[in-house]
């Protein structure tokens, strides 16, 4: 009897769609229908996430078993297993299941699908929402037309230590910045609302503080005051809830001493609780298994047990809600009530994406041939990367190269690379040949024009002390009007599992520059990584430098249009660092929102029995929002409506930024506060807004900020968000550093 009724009752559930609206149930009747037809194993089975056996991006336990248990309902999710054939293939063995529950199918989208963009902490050298929003639009339309619903994107994680490999992978330093990123990469993958069948659900990750790891090692311990956590830690995850983030993600590592997968604090209390989110958390891989490596559970039972009361939902690849869960609540350690409200989250999000209605939505090949070929997405990869590049240092205007040029010599390792460019976590598309990706050679030949004089020597390679290459680099650069060296790191020597307690350009590539520099001839040096690298070198002596990150597909025509510029079609650089690049590492961290000390060293003159280094200067190498163009810019006429304010009175700012130079460009004007007294010491200076400001060469234009309660806020002891009365500094900047303008004001009480 009980089989009839559900099988009808399943029946009802997918004629639901040509009942008329008003008859329609809504998603959470949905839910609760389906959720009485349920047997335990078959919700537990909505817990429990597989890697396909294509691809892995964790350590991978052998199971030959995942197609009958997905056939017996106990499988919710699938990641790594990309296409509309594979994606079909196994949504085809869901349907056959009893309840026909389709799987959702996760992958990581994180900078590009076929089409591959810059890596994410490149991307956020653009402070440009709008294009950094479209990049992850872009991604999604192609991942959603090749079988995926999920991404697990954005990572939002603050990160402060170079030597962490994953810093490639956020938006650096700044909660304020980063919160701004993280809220435009979830709109941009989830488009206009869930269910449209371009959309991929978001994943905030890795919730939480992952980045602060101790000693920038990957999987490390994480240890800060609650405090901290909220002021610098969260807000960017807040973020994320705000701009509608249907899952999360959490993290490998300990926060105080408790597991994040395992984290009551982290994920009821704040996450599920006082931030109200209605998505669903999926572990990181394996971690809630991994609360036993911790040391915090004794086995899969306790690891289970700690996880899933936490708020844990969906277990990726431990298998401990699969072979414990039934017994906990066997032994009544857990409610049924616990299980079915993980179950009820994650059938809400494939109600809303549409899979109940249609299970292969997003598997249409015609589809995915399409979006997987649309020229437009390489011309917003192409603009992207160009946003992305960092002008570092432009000696005597040799930048932007003169389109009069004869013969230009291209040297270095990564000149005529191809899937270096795409950095780590790129998607490998099956089928689809990754060498479509621009290298620096191509590009530079489609821009300079392939019978001009472009001229090639490797020099050496990435790694290692083979110099016998240099000969041949020497003699082609005398032989050209001007060099461009490309050096960096290798592209997997950043990203997961990637921590390097070297920094410094590897191998003898800064030798290599050190020749050519010898010959007198001009030398524009890329360097190409996925973090902060350490390059004092080439720092002091290239006359120019580009920071080109990992840029993606389209690594090449991006980098030819910045070296040409607006002369050849190309653009004048605007992009400004996420993030402090260390002098050393032994400078590590080092950011620009610090505190001031009883002890302040506020240049190199003073350092003594003051806060610094006695080896070393106070400051960064290059700074936080720090980012040169060909143009330049004065700001001026700074106004304020009034100087003192009541807390719900914002103040008015305006200041006019003028184009000074001969190029039309870009100018990411940086808004600094500082509050000078506080019952918990503040920052010399917090990023409180910024705009980025369009100007042709002569032009002016004023620009408004207001300054609000929310502006001046910080969490107090009790962790109260709280704007105390007292003076402020105004303060705005080309870079942390480079303050243009300043003013002061006073909050009275
Ligand atoms: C990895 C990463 C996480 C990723 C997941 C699935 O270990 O930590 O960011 O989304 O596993 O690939």
């Amino acid at each position: 009897m009980k089989i009839f009724f559900s099988s009808f009752l399943t029946v009802l559930i997918f004629l639901q769609p040509i009942f008329s609206a008003a008859q329609r149930k809504t998603v959470d009747q949905r839910v609760d229908s389906v959720l009485r037809l349920m047997t335990l194993e078959e919700k537990i089975g909505q817990l429990n996430q597989y890697n396909d056996d294509w691809n892995a991006t964790g350590p991978v336990t052998l199971d030959s078993t995942k197609k009958e248990q997905v056939l017996q309902g106990q499988v919710g999710s699938l990641l790594n297993c990309v296409g509309t054939l594979r994606t079909r293939t196994w949504q085809n063995i869901a349907m056959q299941s009893r309840l026909k529950i389709p799987l959702l199918f996760g992958q990581d989208v994180i900078h590009g699908y076929k089409t591959t963009f810059p890596i994410p902490l490149a991307e956020a050298c653009s402070w440009d929402m709008d294009a950094i929003q479209l990049s992850a639009r872009t991604a999604a339309t192609e991942a959603s037309a090749s079988g995926i619903n999920w991404t697990f994107a954005p990572m939002v994680d603050i990160a402060r230590d170079p030597r962490w490999g994953r810093v490639m992978e956020g938006a650096g330093e700044d909660p304020y910045l980063g919160s701004k990123i993280a809220y435009a990469r979830v709109k941009g993958f989830q488009g206009n609302k869930l269910g449209e069948v371009n959309s991929l659900m978001a994943c905030a990750k890795h919730y939480a503080a992952y980045g602060a790891a101790i000693g920038g090692r990957d999987y490390n311990s994480v240890d800060m005051s609650d405090r901290l956590l909220w002021e610098v830690y969260l807000p960017p995850f807040k973020a994320a809830v705000e701009a509608g983030a249907a899952t999360f993600m959490n993290s490998f590592n300990d926060i105080n001493g408790v597991p994040a997968t395992g984290n009551k604090y982290l994920q009821r209390d704040i996450l599920k609780g006082k931030w109200n989110f209605k998505g669903f958390v999926v572990s990181d891989w394996g971690s809630i298994g991994e609360m036993i490596n911790h040391g915090n559970v004794k086995n899969e039972y306790e690891a289970a047990l700690s996880a899933i009361t936490a708020g844990s939902d969906m277990d990726m690849e431990s298998r401990c809600y699969k072979n414990s869960l039934p017994q906990l609540i066997k032994d009544k350690k857990i409610s049924a009530a616990l299980i079915d409200d993980a179950v009820k989250r994650i059938l809400r999000k494939k109600f809303e994406l549409g899979l109940f209605d249609d299970p292969y939505k997003f598997c249409n090949a015609e589809r995915e041939q399409a979006a997987l070929n649309d020229p437009a997405h390489t011309k917003i990869a192409r603009e992207m990367a160009a946003k992305s590049i960092v002008l570092l240092k432009n000696e005597n205007e040799l930048l932007p190269l003169s389109k009069n040029i004869k013969t230009i010599a291209f040297i270095g390792p990564l000149v005529k690379a191809k899937k270096q460019n795409k950095g780590f976590w790129d998607v490998e598309v099956p089928g689809v040949d990754s060498n479509f990706i621009v290298s620096q050679w191509e590009g530079l030949q489609n821009k300079f024009g392939s019978n001009s004089n472009l001229l090639y020597a490797k020099g050496c390679d990435i790694e290692g002390d083979d110099k016998s290459g240099f000969a041949e680099a020497v003699n082609v650069a005398m032989q050209a009007d001007v060099v461009i060296l490309s050096i960096g790191e290798r592209r997997d020597m950043s990203g997961e599992a990637k921590s390097r307690s070297n920094i410094n350009i590897p191998g003898v590539q800064e030798d290599l520059l050190k020749e050519l520099l010898a010959t007198g001839k001009p030398v524009v040096v890329l360097i190409n990584a996925g973090r902060p690298l350490v390059f004092n070198y080439t720092a002091e002596h290239a006359p120019a430098i580009l920071y080109t990150w990992w840029l993606g597909s389209e690594a090449g025509n991006a980098i030819a249009d910045v070296l040409f510029g607006p002369a050849l079609g190309g653009i004048n650089p605007s992009a400004k660092l996420p993030i402090s690049f260390p002098r050393s590492v032994g400078q590590i961290p080092v950011y620009y929102s610090h505190f001031n000390t009883g002890r302040p060293a506020t240049d190199d003159s003073n350092r003594n029995y003051n806060s610094s280094y006695n080896d070393l200067s106070i400051f960064p190498k290059y700074e936080f929002g720090y980012g040169l163009s060909y143009t330049s810019f004065q700001y001026s006429d700074l106004t304020l409506s009034k100087k003192k304010m009541k807390v719900n009175e914002p103040i008015e700012v305006s200041l006019r930024i003028t184009n000074t130079g001969k190029y039309d460009g870009e100018e990411i004007v940086q808004l600094y506060l500082r509050d000078k007294v506080g019952s918990i010491v503040r920052p010399v200076q917090e990023l409180k807004d910024f705009a980025k400001v369009k100007l042709r060469s002569g032009e002016s234009k004023t620009i408004r900020f207001t300054i609000d309660k929310e502006k001046l806020s910080f969490y107090n002891q009790q962790l109260q968000w709280v704007a105390e009365p007292g003076d402020f500094d105004l303060m705005f900047g080309a870079s942390s550093r480079d303050i243009r303008v300043k003013d002061s004001f006073e909050l009275l009480n």
